[in-house]
């Protein structure tokens, strides 16, 4: 019987890191021995990726808060079940940049959409599945968007106010702090050698595990 691989998600507000660490963490467990891959939300399949840029496009029309809800849950249950839980089955490891705690945090925290509304969601489209790991990166938010602002055009999110990036970032400790087993926080306003050796710590931890 193949043991079920481990599913590890990356988050944090904008610009804190999460691709340079998701490509450390990915490394790291190669090196390990450790089979996995990398992939993200919203996307990580053609038709996920398809919705994700209907959501993150910049437009002029309103985009209703249940609509964007809907979206990311489209694109999830497409992502969960096609890529996600197919590789977890061939004991493959999948790291994942975003996944339901984004959600928790941008549309519940940053939107104000009702938790017991994305907790409907999360059961109907995951059942009992939720990550092993959260690696929250975690920085003030004007650091991480001085940094998303230097790459160049702004997506519909991105855009945002800075206090909407606080209620994320609130709701993203929050959250760790009520699951310290399962959320690791990674402070990620240190220089970039100090962020990933933490990352590859965990990873080694993590790995560990299989020991
Ligand atoms: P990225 O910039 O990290 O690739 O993520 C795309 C944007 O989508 C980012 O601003 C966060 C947002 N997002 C949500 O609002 N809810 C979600 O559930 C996910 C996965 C992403």
């Amino acid at each position: 019987m193949t043991v079920r691989g481990r599913f590890i998600t990356f988050e944090g507000t904008e610009g804190v890191g999460k691709s340079t660490q998701i490509t450390n963490a990915a490394e790291t467990l190669k090196e390990l021995g450790i089979d996995c891959i990398v992939t993200r939300e919203p996307g990580g399949t053609p038709m996920a990726e398809a919705i994700r840029e209907v959501l993150l496009a910049p437009r002029d029309e309103p985009v209703n808060d249940l609509t964007e809800l809907l979206l990311m849950f489209a694109a999830r249950a497409q992502h969960l079940h096609t890529l996600i839980l197919p590789a977890l089955e061939k004991g493959r490891w999948v790291l994942c940049d975003r996944f339901t705690d984004a959600t928790f945090a941008y549309q519940g925290g940053g939107r104000g959409v009702p938790i017991e509304r994305i907790a409907l969601l999360e059961t109907l489209v995951q059942g009992e599945i939720r990550p092993d790991h959260v690696v929250l990166l975690d920085a003030p938010v004007e650091t991480g968007m001085m940094r998303a602002r230097h790459r160049g055009q702004l997506d519909r999110f991105e855009q945002e106010a800075i206090s909407f990036f606080q209620r994320i970032r609130d709701t993203y400790l929050a959250r760790a702090g009520a699951e310290p087993s399962r959320y690791n926080i990674v402070e990620a306003a240190g220089s970039i050698e100090q962020v990933s050796t933490h990352v590859r710590e965990l990873m080694c931890k993590f790995g560990s595990d299989l020991l």
